[in-house]
This record gives C-alpha cells, sequence and structure tokens, in this order.
C-alpha cells in the first residue's frame, strides 16, 4: 500500500503515519525526519536544509526529489510506504506520480489530516520530539511516561527549532500557498480522503483505517 498524509505542520500527520505503518508493517517515510537527523548528523544535507526550515520555508524541490527517490530505493519500500510531508508542492507531486508510472504503479490514497490554523497554534507550543526516533509527544494531550524522555529510545525530549511562534506562522502560510494547491490534485485522481484532525488521537487512526479497508 503507497499512501500520502496530507495537512498542515502539526495537524497531526506524524502521529497518525506512524501507527498506520506499524499496522500495515510499512516504513513510515518522512522527509522532514530525514531531514532532522542530516541535521544532528552536520551532513552537507542537513546543514542545506537547516537553513530553510528554521525559517519555516520550504527546502527546494531538487534536494527532497533527491534524498526521497534514494529513499524509495531501500529494499523496505517493496510492499509500499507511508508518505509523511512529502509531497508538499505540486512538482513533487508530479515527480512522485512520474517515478510510480514508470513501474505502472500509483498512490492509492492520500489522507488529509484537517486541523483550523488556531488549532496548530496552541498544539505546537506543547509539542515535544525525540530527535533521535522521530517519535512525538505533547505536553497535555500525549505524555511521555517519564517527563522530558522518550518512552522508546530514552533521549531527551526537546523543542522544535521550528515550533516557535513565529515559525509555525510562517510554515502555515507557506502550507496555504505551496501545499494546499496538493488537496485538488488528489482530489482530481479520486483519491483524496479527509479526516477531522480534532479531538482523539485513536479515533482519528480508527476512521483511517476504516477508510483504507473500504
Ligand atoms: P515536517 O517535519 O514534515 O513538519 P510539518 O509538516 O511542518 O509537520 P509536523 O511534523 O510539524 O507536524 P505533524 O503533522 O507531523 O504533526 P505531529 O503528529 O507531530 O517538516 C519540517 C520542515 O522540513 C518543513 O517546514 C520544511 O522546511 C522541511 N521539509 C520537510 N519535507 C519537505 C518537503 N517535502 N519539501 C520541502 N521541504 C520539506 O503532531 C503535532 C503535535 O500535536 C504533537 O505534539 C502531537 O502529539 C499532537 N497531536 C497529534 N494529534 C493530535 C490530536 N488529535 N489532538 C491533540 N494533539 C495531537
Ligand atoms: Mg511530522
Amino acid at each position: 500500500m503507497k499512501l500520502i498524509m496530507l495537512g498542515a505542520p502539526g495537524a497531526g500527520k506524524g502521529t497518525q503515519a506512524k501507527k498506520i505503518a506499524a499496522k500495515y508493517g510499512i516504513p513510515h517515510i518522512s522527509t522532514g525526519d530525514i531531514f532532522r537527523e542530516n541535521i544532528k548528523g552536520n551532513t552537507q544535507l542537513g546543514l542545506k536544509a537547516k537553513g530553510y526550515m528554521d525559517q519555516g520555508l520550504l527546502v527546494p524541490d531538487e534536494l527532497v526529489l533527491e534524498l526521497i527517490m534514494d529513499r524509495f530505493k531501500a529494499p523496505d519500500c517493496k510492499d509500499g510506504y507511508v508518505l509523511d510531508g512529502f509531497p508538499r508542492t505540486i512538482p513533487q507531486a508530479k515527480a512522485l506520480d512520474e517515478a510510480l508510472e514508470k513501474n505502472n504503479d500509483r498512490v492509492e490514497y492520500a489522507i488529509d489530516v484537517d486541523v483550523a490554523d488556531q488549532v496548530i497554534i496552541n498544539r505546537m507550543a506543547g509539542r515535544r520530539a525525540c530527535l533521535n526516533c522521530g517519535r512525538t509527544y505533547h505536553v497535555d494531550t500525549l505524555k511521555s511516561k517519564v517527563e522530558g524522555i522518550c518512552d522508546y529510545c530514552n533521549t531527551e525530549l526537546v523543542l522544535r527549532d521550528d515550533d516557535k511562534p513565529e515559525t509555525v506562522k510562517k510554515r502555515l502560510e507557506v502550507y496555504h500557498e505551496q501545499t494546499q494547491p496538493l488537496l485538488d490534485y488528489y482530489r482530481k485522481k479520486g483519491i483524496l480522503h479527509s479526516v477531522d484532525g480534532t479531538g482523539d488521537i485513536d479515533k482519528i487512526y480508527d476512521e483511517i483505517i476504516h477508510i483504507l479497508k473500504a
């Protein structure tokens, strides 16, 4: 199964993508997580990406495409994947379609996790991230067992550099301008499904699973 998670920054794409990937035994591929790993490792790619990310801007398409096309070659992608944070622009979506068409393949589902901007601004201030395994928590709604420590890998949790309120506002602007047009793109292909991304995390997950089984 190949599916895409769409939604504004902080809508809960990563939270849901991890659960879906675990259920279907397919990888969860988050371009944001890959960039953050590279930033942590001080790689060339990380250095290039950090400047854009810290300003709330998108990383240029060429960089993203190079990275993702390489990731698709890994053996764990053979039965599909959950894409989280990619594609984010129309050129990225077209490049993905072209790459898949070469193998007579296609994206089956685009799931839009819909959350209003104001809810997002409130959420991001409370998000804590594990930069080691990519898991995210929230100080009120999704607490780690030990405060400030990742449940899975014992790493210290942090507030992401791009979760500062002014940067979140910029990311939302960029989302509306450059990423939201993808909703129409996938609607026209007949594979767009929207879910209300507010409310209980497990209920949202159940709704998505229902869509995938239908
Ligand atoms: P990326 O890492 O993809 O960030 P994002 O899209 O801005 O999304 P987030 O990870 O912030 O949010 P999310 O939707 O995954 O929400 P989460 O599940 O964590 O990208 C970062 C940057 O990298 C970009 O700005 C860009 O610069 C660059 N980049 C990445 N991909 C790129 C691409 N393809 N092209 C160009 N540039 C790219 O949830 C958020 C919080 O809410 C958490 O604390 C969570 O616990 C909580 N939460 C989740 N669900 C609920 C719920 N139902 N109720 C209450 N709280 C909830
Ligand atoms: Mg995420």
